[in-house]
């Protein structure tokens, strides 16, 4: 959450800065602000709303080398300039990502010293501090102020008496650094520093980081220098943006295929059979051996990528298995010891929920293995082992092709845990790793009918209510289809098992109310088509998902609308079901005039609790 940007080089900062908060947006929109070095000192503007309503505000004669930007999702204090950042008090000037949970004692420690916050912001606080602190020697300061703060932050500061440096430092919060012949830069994620550089380092926690145009100078707080692991992405700036789609949303939901193939691709070892091969993910059979239980936690969409994976693993592994809200398991007591398997689940690897109940579970003594899609982020590090999704950027809020990514990694790992423990042969895992590699063409299929969702979304457009319903995987991707429409298009809708709808919830099933219902799985198949029965008879609009073949069974009718995914085994239909219900969303929210791209309230990567 927040997207915080630092540029110090041969370009003009605030023409940098713009571009870097356009595209760290994501993370935050409901006001921006930039401060600069320019003859003059410090010069800071703000803005309530989108970083385009900030750039009509800069004024021309802004000419800087070196500053930094921030786009802002407010926790502390609402929307307004005031609460914007960056703030500054005396000769500090900063910019923050994070929460400072302990604000309230310092601020009244504060105030005696004659320092009153103008701002509703936890924020202020920390600025406050550092300014009281500040004698002129920045990592004294630095240390003084550490010190004394609990939460979490990512800073990026400018001391008025240091000109054209940036001090940064981060706990918790990412922070991300690169140079180049251009200058250096620093932000919250990759995605804004693309166009300097694809090398770059994660700041390490607690460390220092000294920009200036020619260098970034990582030390600890005692000044000893210290050199970060350097890193690199494999995707490039047309991968993070629109390519002549309207929205990020759709251009996502098309690279599905692509995205799928990617993560497979290293992992697809071909011999006599084909066998899921994580050789070099460093994770060796020996971790599946011994396992006793799995939890999976993980928040939102990944969550959901979780329940599927809970279904696969049981059924195939027969050990118990169970997915947790990340926010729930960080406070509730888990049960785990060595014989645990946590599998965390995270798009950004910086969801402050889950890194928390990464951090639970190793102090419970459990493994941990997180499925996470930016490299080097907080929970692929922290993890005792990672399987990277290959999904590249995404950018949109509603995750789309991260989620079934995750769904991949999940087959993959499920596959290649049933055969180290001796629960399917190598020809049953090779029958299945070939239906898995089939997925992309399938979903191709899928998105070739992309306009029948886009002419069906026209009757979900008006709806106040609606309800998803399934059993099994169905079930999973039901609470997925879910979420997806209620974030983007504010309709409210359940997802429901199809099974539990009649102990209670089919009360607000009434006339016009509309039912998607996914019926893609044969060893539940009639149930279900009773299920669309009981809110057929209700009056609901029902839209009715099933697979190839059933057709005939589907009798005159039954539903309103009948939507056939493609033929394949069963285990694969929610990746072609998933893509109807990203379009359904997605088309439904285009209609209603929506922001696709970012929904009010959200932000993508939720690093505060
Ligand atoms: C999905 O559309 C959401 N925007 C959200 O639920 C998201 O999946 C969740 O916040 C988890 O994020 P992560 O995968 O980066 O941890």
């Amino acid at each position: 959450m927040c997207g915080i940007i630092g540029f110090c080089g041969y370009l003009n900062a605030k023409e940098e800065l713009i571009k870097g908060l356009a595209e760290l947006e994501y993370r935050g929109y409901d006001s921006a602000g930039i401060a600069c070095f320019t003859d003059r000192g410090i010069e800071v503007v703000k803005s309530v709303g989108k970083v385009a309503g900030l750039e009509n505000k800069l004024p021309p004669q802004m000419e800087s080398g070196c500053g930094i930007g921030h786009t802002r999702w407010a926790t502390h204090g609402g929307v307004s300039e005031v609460n914007a950042h960056p703030h500054r008090c005396g000769n500090v000037t900063l910019i923050h990502n994070g929460i400072i949970e302990n604000y309230h004692e310092l601020a009244k420690e504060l105030e005696k010293t004659g320092r009153t916050p103008l701002s509703q912001t936890d924020t202020e606080v920390a600025v406050m501090l550092l300014d009281s602190l500040y004698k002129g020697d920045a990592l004294e300061a630095l240390r003084g102020t550490v010190e004394r703060l609990e939460g979490a932050y990512a800073f990026c500061i400018m001391f008025a008496d240091r000109k054209d440096e940036i001090y940064c430092i981060r706990k918790g919060s990412p922070l991300v650094c690169c140079s180049s012949e251009e200058g250096c830069a620093v932000a919250s994620d990759m995605v804004a520093l693309l166009r300097y550089s694809k090398e770059y380092f994660v700041l390490p926690e607690h460390q220092v980081a000294k920009v200036t145009k020619n260098a970034i100078l990582v030390t600890d707080l005692e000044g000893m220098e210290v050199s970060p692991v350097m890193l690199s992405i494999n995707w490039d700036m047309s991968a993070a943006q629109k390519n002549g789609f309207k929205h990020y949303m759709l251009k996502e939901i098309h690279e599905q295929p692509e995205s799928i193939r990617r993560t497979l691709a290293p992992r697809m070892k071909k011999g006599e059979y084909i066998l899921p091969d994580f050789s070099e993910d460093g994770i060796e059979d020996e971790l599946f051996l011994n396992v006793g239980r799995i939890v999976i936690t993980a928040c939102g969409t990944a969550m959901h990528a979780g329940m599927m994976g809970r279904i696969l693993l049981e059924r195939l592994l027969r050990i118990p298995v169970s997915v947790e809200i990340a926010s729930e398991f960080r406070y509730g007591e888990p049960i785990l010891n060595e014989k645990s398997l946590v599998i965390l689940v995270s798009q950004s690897g910086e969801t402050a929920d889950t890194l928390a109940a990464l951090r639970l579970a190793k102090e419970k003594g459990a493994k941990t293995l997180s499925v996470v899609n930016v490299k080097g982020s907080s929970i692929a590090r922290e993890s005792d082992y990672v399987l990277y999704t290959h999904a590249g950027p995404e950018i949109a809020v509603a995750s789309t092709k991260a989620y079934t990514a995750q769904l991949t990694a999940f087959y993959l790992l499920t596959f290649r845990f049933a055969y180290a423990v001796g629960k399917l042969t190598a020809k049953e895992v090779s029958g299945y790793m070939q239906g898995l590699n089939e997925v992309g063409e399938l979903m191709e299929k899928m998105l070739e009918q992309k306009d029948r969702m886009k002419e069906l979304s026209k009757r979900l457009t008006p709806a106040q209510d609606l309800f998803f319903i399934g059993r099994s995987l169905d079930y999973a991707l039901s609470c997925e289809g879910s979420i997806k429409l209620k974030e983007i298009t504010y309709i409210h809708s359940e997802a429901y098992a199809a099974g539990e709808l009649k102990h209670g919830t089919l009360s607000l099933v009434t006339g016009g109310v509309p039912v998607i219902a996914l019926a893609t799985q044969s060893d539940v198949f009639s149930k279900m088509i009773s299920n669309v029965k009981e809110v057929r008879a209700r009056g609901a609009m029902v839209i009715l998902i099933t697979k190839e073949g059933n057709e005939a069974v589907v009798e005159n009718g039954i539903c309103d609308e009948h939507l056939v995914i493609p033929a394949s085994h069963d285990v694969f239909a929610p990746f072609t079901a998933a893509v109807i219900l990203q379009l359904l969303a997605y088309y439904t929210s285009s209609y209603r005039g929506l922001d696709v791209d970012q929904p009010r309230n959200l932000a993508k990567s939720v690093t505060v609790e």
